[in-house]
C-alpha cells in the first residue's frame, strides 16, 4: 500500500470505530504526506468541524501567515490534531479522549514519518513530553523517539496576547534552520546528563540559538 492508501485506510478505520469519543465530524488531517515537518494541534474547533479540515479558523489563518513568513506554503506540510473531533463548546480535551485517539495518531505519524513534529499548544506538547512546561519549553528542540519535537504556543493563545504572538513568531523563525539541521540533531550522540525521562535536548542547541 502507498502512504496515501495507508492514510485513507486509517481514516476509514477511524470513521468506523464507534468506540471513539466525541460525535462531531472527523477532522483527520491534511497536507503533504511526504513532509519533513508535521504540525499537531489540540482538537478541531467549530470551523474545522464544519469544513472537516484542521486549522482553518482564525488560529489557522495565523498559522498560515507564520508558514508564509518563512517562505513556505501550508501545503508543504501536514497538519493534524491529537484529538480528531471537536469537544463541545471548544472545551479542553479530556485525558481519556486524548488516550482514545492516541493509537490512531501514533499510526498516522508512523505512516508520514516526519523528522520534526511541531506541537501547537500545551496539550499536543504534553502528549509527547508529559513533563514539559509550555512557557519554559516553547521554542526549544527536543529529541523524542528518533524525531525532533519543537513545542510552540497555540495560535489561539497568540491571538489573545501580543506577548504570546511575539513569542510564537520568534519560535517559528527558528524552523528553517531546525529543518536544515534536523539530520545533524537526530544523529547527535545522546547526552545523558541532559536526559530528562523522554526529553532530550540536542547538544547543538545552545550553539545554534
Ligand atoms: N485549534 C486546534 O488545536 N486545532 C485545530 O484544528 C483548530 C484549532
Amino acid at each position: 500500500m502507498s502512504k496515501k492508501e495507508k492514510l485513507q485506510e486509517l481514516e476509514q478505520r477511524m470513521i468506523n470505530d464507534k468506540s471513539l469519543p466525541l460525535k462531531t465530524n472527523l477532522v483527520f488531517g491534511e497536507g503533504n504526506i511526504n513532509t519533513a515537518i508535521l504540525f499537531i494541534g489540540e482538537a478541531p474547533g467549530a470551523t474545522e468541524d464544519q469544513l472537516k479540515r484542521p486549522f482553518v479558523g482564525r488560529g489557522g489563518k495565523l498559522l498560515d501567515n507564520l508558514i508564509a513568513s518563512s517562505g513556505w506554503k501550508r501545503e508543504d506540510f501536514y497538519i493534524t490534531n491529537i484529538v480528531k473531533r471537536r469537544p463541545p463548546d471548544n472545551r479542553d480535551p479530556f485525558p481519556e479522549e486524548i488516550e482514545a485517539y492516541k493509537p490512531y495518531l501514533t499510526e498516522q505519524i508512523e505512516i508520514i514519518k516526519p523528522k520534526i513534529i511541531v506541537t501547537l499548544g500545551r496539550f499536543a506538547m504534553n502528549y509527547f513530553m508529559p513533563m514539559a512546561k509550555i512557557t519554559r519549553d516553547q521554542g526549544k528542540i527536543f529529541r523524542v523517539g528518533g524525531r525532533l519535537i519543537v513545542p510552540m504556543l497555540h495560535p489561539a493563545a497568540a491571538l489573545r496576547s501580543t506577548e504570546m504572538n511575539l513569542q510564537l513568531k520568534k519560535s517559528f523563525k527558528k524552523l528553517p534552520i531546525i529543518l536544515k539541521k534536523a539530520d545533524e540533531f537526530l544523529s547527535a550522540p545522546k547526552n545523558s546528563e541532559k536526559e530528562n525521562k523522554n526529553i532530550l535536548k540536542p547538544p547543538a542547541q545552545e550553539k545554534l540559538f
